[in-house]
């Protein structure tokens, strides 16, 4: 493990210890740590549009609006390849919450997601899509092991 040594001026320090404990965090390594990871997120979804992604793309609609609930079906029906599940939860009256978690290539999940937020009657669509990596990127020609899993740092 490196240890990294970091400088900041006693303003940010202290904006930093304010927001972290806030956050919940009891020490300055761990909210660094996801700092860097969700950096190093955001410029792989950025610059690798062909990698693969396992992402939670939620919304709030209203089962009023006629045909909304079934187009949105239908949507998810097109994209099958994409959708590994989707939970409904009927949070009152009117509304009902969807969380579909998706995987697939970043390219296609974002315009996936992009094409269900947008869709007239959806509300608060959010879509957290995190980068996996392939087993194709751990492949070393030395080794006989054979890796299914997707990995995380
Ligand atoms: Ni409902």
């Amino acid at each position: 493990m490196e240890r990294l040594t970091i400088s900041l001026n006693d303003q940010l320090a202290e904006q930093f210890d304010v927001v972290m404990h806030k956050r919940g965090y009891f020490n300055r390594s761990e909210a660094v740590r996801d700092l860097i990871r969700d950096l190093l997120d955001t410029v792989r979804v950025e610059e690798h549009a062909e990698g693969r992604c396992i992402a939670t793309l939620s919304y709030i609609y209203s089962h009023h609006e006629s045909e909304l609930a079934s187009s949105l079906t239908a949507v998810h029906h097109d994209h099958h390849d994409l959708t590994l599940s989707t939970m409904h939860v009927h949070m009152d009256h009117d509304n009902c919450l969807e969380v579909a978690i998706l995987s697939g290539s970043i390219k296609n999940v974002k315009k996936f997601a992009n094409h269900i937020i947008a869709t007239r009657g959806v509300r608060h669509g959010k879509l957290h899509l995190l980068p996996v990596e392939t087993p194709q990127e751990h492949y070393s020609p030395d080794s006989s092991l054979h890796v299914h899993s997707a990995a995380i740092a």
